[in-house]
């Protein structure tokens, strides 16, 4: 199945089992003189790289593995990919393929940013939760010291392949991560998917899955065709986002996105839909996803406070009243403050 992302220069995702073994007809047609960069993690690569290669026959590349794992997603990885495409005589006419999760697929975007400032580049997601989320839309970052994604740029990738045969060698404790999102998008927009994962057993082998990851990524190409840069109405993508960043980091990333987004929702859920709390964290338990947190408020606030969606004293926060509906509402950091207590 496709999809279509609309925007000036839009773009297709091609969802389905094996969809990656269209690639190399893709790139024949659309890149058949380009030198390829392959940007992955050295996880992902020793279990499916040879699939990947096998696509890249007579096409001339090199590869750049990282370290799986949040910390790759570092300013200093990103000069390293710099000077690494330099010294390679990487051109404007050559291409990136990012292949892997959304580390790889958030540094892969900044670097093809940068480069000459812009080569083509397209996303291979190869984890639920990047298939769902940072593959689409054009989102491309690093970490800072101070926070998540602090250093990025919006760059919308040319194409998006998402073969639903990598996420069955996902852990079940990242195949749940992709949960925690798939759960947000169910809450803000679309109670289906939030209903389906409550009365289902949504596992890796799952036979709806492609289904569940179209109507999330339906949602999401919505919101970024109507607000491409962030502005406004695409801020509800960020339900949970602004603890979960924060529970993020204070595990030092034990907690990974996913699960935190869950945490994340669950605070704000307690607080503000009082009536449902007891079913929404039947439903994180169901999926091992609910967790008991107990870090400092105060360095949670303190690292909310350079949340993207933050501006002077006020920061924009996400809530669901009623399942499959949300607003955006501007709150002080006190009052950020009380909803984290409340937990
Ligand atoms: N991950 C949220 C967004 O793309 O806006």
């Amino acid at each position: 199945m496709r999809l279509r992302v609309d925007l000036a220069n839009p773009y297709d995702i091609d969802i389905g089992e094996n969809v990656i073994e269209e690639l190399n007809t893709y790139l024949k047609e659309f890149y058949p003189n380009s030198k390829i960069l392959v940007i992955s993690d050295d996880y992902l690569y020793k279990i499916h790289g040879e699939k990947l290669e096998k696509e890249l026959h007579r096409f001339t590349f090199n590869k750049y593995i990282l370290k799986n794992g949040e910390k790759s997603k570092s300013t200093g990885n990103l000069v390293d990919i710099l000077e690494f495409a330099a010294e390679n005589e990487y051109r404007r006419s050559d291409l990136v393929i990012a292949f892997g999760g959304g580390v790889v697929g958030d540094i892969s975007g900044l670097f093809s940013s940068l480069y000459l400032r812009g080569l083509d580049f397209i996303m291979v997601p190869t984890t639920f939760l990047s298939a769902i989320d940072s593959s689409v839309g054009g989102k491309t970052a690093v970490n800072l010291k101070a926070g998540k994604n602090l250093c990025g740029a919006f760059y919308q990738p040319k194409k998006v392949f998402i073969d639903t045969n990598f996420l069955k060698t996902l852990s079940d404790y990242y195949f749940k991560d992709g949960l925690g999102e798939a759960i947000k998008y169910g809450m803000i927009r679309d109670r289906s998917i939030f209903d389906e994962i409550s009365k289902e057993k949504v596992t890796k082998s799952y036979k709806n899955l492609p289904s569940i990851i179209k109507k999330c990524l339906n949602i999401k190409k919505d919101l970024v065709k109507e607000d491409e840069k962030d502005y406004g109405i695409r801020q509800i993508l960020n339900y949970g986002h602004t603890f979960a960043h924060a529970i993020e980091i204070k595990s030092n990333f034990k907690i990974s996105h996913g699960h935190a987004v869950a945490l994340g929702m669950k605070i704000m859920v307690k607080y503000f839909y009082e009536d449902f709390y007891h079913g929404f964290v039947k439903v994180l338990k169901k999926y091992d996803l609910d967790y008991d947190i107990d870090f400092d408020t105060e360095e949670i606030i303190k690292i909310c406070k350079v949340d993207k969606k933050s501006r002077e004293d006020k920061i924009n926060i996400i809530i669901v009243k009623k399942l499959g509906t949300c607003e955006i509402l501007k709150i002080d950091f006190n009052d950020l403050r009380k909803i984290y207590e409340n937990r």
